[in-house]
């Protein structure tokens, strides 16, 4: 319940206030060039305290890898990522100890497996992710050296806030490697990692939640570029089944859409379907990608393109009632303690590596890449 993958395998393991949280990467072909570096930059990504709009716990999550790489290359052996955790104050928590606090996952938790270590939501932390991240790098960097996959997610739409893309209509941007690189630069500038030009509308609209002791959601776009022709396998593994997959699995999604998504239910086939041509030198080519790059469940060459819907933060200062599983009275409860106020901006490293890991196992079970030694 632990582990994501068949073939390119990730177990992700720690609590928020326990000794550590981390990953174990198994079948990870030999001979990759890997170095704590490249894991290290995606979980900066990630990591608390990057801007106002990210939970004040100051955590530096630096990584030490303990296995699996010999002379900066994989061995094809398990790779162990570890981040010890240092900032915890578990004494946030004893209030909440009887009390399950609305949005979590304490109630669930403590249900199902009685002995819950509800310290910052424990295993349902969302601190557990930098698991994830550490798989993801380790994948990113594989897809970029056997294929040259690009992976880049961000921000669309925080609250009622959309950001003006058009994407779909304009596959160009990703084409272009100028234009490529300045969106990049646009994103990572943003505190949300935004590149909209009204993403301070966004952050006004964040900054007023919190000041109402609230929290806000949005929604995320990721792009998986490069992907060949032939990534999936029909009918219960196929692309986009798998993607929704992985990035259901992240806490606080709670919806997936591919390409138009939900979108295409009000289209008529004639505005949905994307035509095709041949380029000059009778290249296979799309003249739309309302499809987000898979169709029959295989990717079709264009750009993946994935959405994800984020709840607001369930952590909260604002009243709210709950229960007391000891003295089963109903109580009212303010939350203390660290936390995002939008859990969006960071989000977006974890549902990149998802994308990744669930790209990479499904290409090395595809034969794309060799299971063994690249
Ligand atoms: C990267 C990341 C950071 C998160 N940070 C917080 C946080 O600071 N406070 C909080 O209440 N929830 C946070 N969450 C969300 C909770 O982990 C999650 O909502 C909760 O466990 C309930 O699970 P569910 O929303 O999937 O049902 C975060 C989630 C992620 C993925």
């Amino acid at each position: 319940m632990n582990t994501y993958g068949d073939m390119f395998r990730v177990t992700v393991f720690g609590e928020s206030h326990g000794r550590a949280v981390g990953a174990v990467v198994d079948g990870c072909p030999s001979n990759l060039p890997l170095n704590e570096e490249d894991i290290q930059k995606e979980l900066n990504r990630r990591k608390p305290g990057q801007s106002i709009f990210s939970t004040p716990r100051k955590e530096e999550d630096k990584v030490e890898i303990l296995s699996g790489i010999f002379r900066g290359k994989t061995t094809g052996a398990p790779i162990l990522g570890l981040v010890y955790n240092k900032n915890m104050r578990p004494k946030d928590y004893e209030k909440i100890k009887d009390t399950p606090r609305p949005g979590h996952a304490d109630l669930t938790y403590k249900l199902k497996y009685k002995n819950y270590d509800y310290r910052g939501g424990g295993r349902a932390s969302g601190r557990v992710t930098i698991g994830h991240v550490i798989g993801g790098a380790i994948a990113k960097k594989l897809l970029s050296y056997t294929y040259n996959i690009k992976i880049l997610g961000y921000t669309v739409k925080i609250g009622k806030i959309e950001g003006d893309f058009s994407y779909y209509k304009n596959p160009e941007v990703f084409e272009n490697k100028e234009s490529l690189k300045s969106l990049e630069e646009s994103i990572e500038k943003s505190p949300l990692r935004c590149p909209s030009t009204n993403s301070v509308e966004m952050e006004e609209y964040i900054l007023k939640a919190m000041e109402e002791k609230d929290s806000v959601g949005g929604v995320v776009e990721i792009v998986a570029l490069n992907v060949p022709i032939g990534v999936g396998n029909p009918i219960f593994n196929k692309l986009n089944a798998e993607l929704a997959r992985g990035l259901m699995s992240i806490n606080a999604v709670k919806g997936v859409e591919v390409g138009l998504g939900f979108k295409s239910a009000e289209l008529y086939g004639s505005e949905m379907n994307d035509e095709m041509y041949f380029d000059e030198d009778k290249n296979i080519k799309f003249r739309t990608n309302h499809c987000g790059g898979v169709l029959g469940g295989i990717s079709c060459g264009t750009p993946i393109v994935l959405r994800i819907a984020i709840k607001p933060t369930p952590s909260i200062g604002k009243k709210q009632r709950t229960i007391n599983l000891k003295t089963y009275e109903n109580v009212e409860i303010e939350i203390g303690g660290r936390h995002d106020p939008v859990i969006v901006p960071r989000i977006i490293p974890v549902a990149e590596a998802m994308v990744a890991i669930t790209l990479a196992d499904l290409m090395i079970k595809s034969g794309f890449i060799h299971p063994c030694s690249l």
